[in-house]
């Protein structure tokens, strides 16, 4: 397919300049940190998008001086980071701006010392008191941290002119119940317009451009809802297991880690309604409108509709690794899913009898994320006798970013067969670049004051309040088995069962 990219202005923050501004990372000597947060502020730094008076304090219980700091990023950096190569020159202009300041997180002393060290470099470096508060710790230590910044007077702008914003990184709650008591907290020190809630996968290029293919054409939008639209399909697929975070993902799971957010992410931005402008209320106003139609689980649907599963060992590409159970800090009799997939039912005018399906899970046959609109059948095929695919619309998250459109076309040859063909498009070939990374674009919005890519308080409640009575379900039913799925799979048979029910399967990537 052609791609003929010209470049039209419709960026909505380029023409905001970043001001000069601290950046406190709570958590900076964490893997987060090392490998997302401070390469994304590298790059923004090495594209100019960073104001040149600008510093970067880590704050953590780590014991670390300003240099040593500086060396331990510089390392994870260069090897994990996801914003590609970097260059050493850049780097080093880069880590000039970095310090740090060890403390703990329940020390008012420590939050003191904090406080001189920013009011000493926002004197020296001219940063005008303002300040973005980054917290990439473990979540049980949010409300401690959000307190003693409330205290230190850290939480407040200095002066009318200028601004004190925090990103708050997920999970945000474990529940719906705690994530109001966490907004509680927060609220009681920080104002609803200070508080950026992170989900990175908003942040990515494909996500975004699901609100450009379906807000800037003309062609889609009309045909985006239930007189065309067949169901949908989301995938969220990992080959990785759980690495080094068996500790963490005992006490998480699939559902909490990937359904609550990033899936019911990608499900409110296929459906929402078009906004009013892009802006952080209209479009998070529609966002919490589709969360809110979702029609909500009972005990029955949870057993008819969702199912989970757990990795056994298996072959990821060609090599055998471990089931779930023998992973470190993981328990023998674990059930703690790795694997999830549902159908949701979205309760409104839009979208009302079209099922919208979704998966996730760990250990999967391939890395992707896609989202499949799969449209209703031609209402009657004149070519008798052939049979004709439904056509489908595959936006490509990752790793493959594009979008492609699979239609009928007429065989070559003297008869009249019919083949199922696509066009694609990829970002690689239409715009010849990569896309960025989303912590970079997510950071450089925050520094810009545009939430709208940003979870609002009410949307992370109404997000939990759909997956709690599916939380509540699996914890009352302590011996019903989790089904187990081979590592290298496509997950428990289960999970095609739920769509062969309806007369679907699920799209091979
Ligand atoms: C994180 C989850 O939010 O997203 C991880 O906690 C998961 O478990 C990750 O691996 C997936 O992100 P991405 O960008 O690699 O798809």
């Amino acid at each position: 397919m052609s791609t003929n990219t010209v470049e039209v202005e419709t960026s909505w923050s380029a023409s905001l300049l970043a001001e000069p501004c601290a950046v406190i990372l709570f958590g900076a000597s964490g893997d987060l940190a090392r490998r997302k947060v401070i390469p994304a502020l590298y790059d923004l730094a090495a594209h100019n998008s960073l104001a040149s008076r600008f510093a970067l304090i880590g704050f953590a219980r780590t014991p670390m001086t300003d240099d040593t700091f500086r060396a331990a990023v510089e390392e994870a950096a260069k090897s994990i980071s996801e914003v590609g190569p970097i260059d050493s020159e850049q780097w080093k202009e880069f880590a000039a701006n970095l310090f740090y300041c060890p403390g703990e997180y329940n020390d008012s002393q420590s939050f003191a010392r904090l406080a001189k060290r920013l009011a000493e470099l926002d004197e020296q470096r001219k940063l005008g008191g303002n300040r973005l508060l980054y917290l990439s710790t473990p979540p049980e230590v949010y409300p401690v941290i959000v307190e003693q910044l409330g205290r230190a007077g850290l939480a407040r702008p200095a002066t009318p002119e200028s601004w004190v914003r925090i990103i708050i990184e997920k999970p945000f709650g474990r529940d719906s119940a705690s994530a109001r008591e966490l907004n509680q907290i927060v609220h009681g020190v920080f104002e609803e317009n200070q508080v950026y809630r992170i989900d990175h996968y908003l942040g990515k290029d494909t996500v975004q451009n699901l609100l450009v293919l379906r807000f800037s054409n003309g062609i889609f939008e009309p045909l985006w809802n239930r007189n065309y639209v067949d169901h949908v399909q989301i995938t969220a697929a990992e080959t990785l297991g759980v690495e080094r975070r068996g500790g963490f993902y005992e006490t998480t799971g699939a559902l909490r880690d990937m359904i609550q957010s990033h899936c019911l992410q990608l499900t409110s931005l296929v459906a929402l309604e078009p906004p009013a402008t892009f802006d952080a209320t209209a479009v998070r106003n529609e966002k919490i409108k589709v969360l809110q139609s979702i029609r909500p689980f009972n005990l029955e649907m949870v057993a008819q509709n969702v199912v989970r599963g757990q990795y056994a060992a298996g072959p990821i590409g060609g090599k055998p690794v471990p089931g779930y159970r023998q992973e470190p800090n993981v328990s023998p009799q674990s059930r703690t899913e790795t694997f999830v997939a549902m159908k949701l039912l979205i309760d409104n005018w839009r979208w009302a009898g079209v099922p919208f399906y979704l998966r996730t899970g760990k250990r999967l046959a391939k890395r992707t994320t896609e989202i499949v609109i799969q449209f209703r059948r031609a209402p009657h095929i004149v070519f008798r006798g052939r049979d004709v695919e439904p056509n489908k619309l595959i936006l490509n998250i990752q790793p493959d970013e594009g979008i492609s459109v699979s239609f009928g076309a007429k065989r070559p040859g003297t008869e009249m067969n019919i083949g199922n063909v696509t066009m694609n498009f990829t970002y690689r070939e239409g715009f010849g670049e990569a896309t960025r990374s989303a912590y970079a674009t997510l950071v450089n919005d925050c520094l810009r004051g545009d939430a709208t890519l940003f979870d609002r308080g009410d949307s992370v409640e109404a997000a939990w309040k759909l997956v709690d009575p599916i939380l509540e379900v699996w914890s009352a039913a302590k011996s019903t088995p989790v089904p187990g799925y081979p590592a290298g799979s496509w997950g428990p048979r289960e999970s095609d069962h739920l769509l062969e029910r309806d007369g679907y399967a699920w799209h091979t990537p």
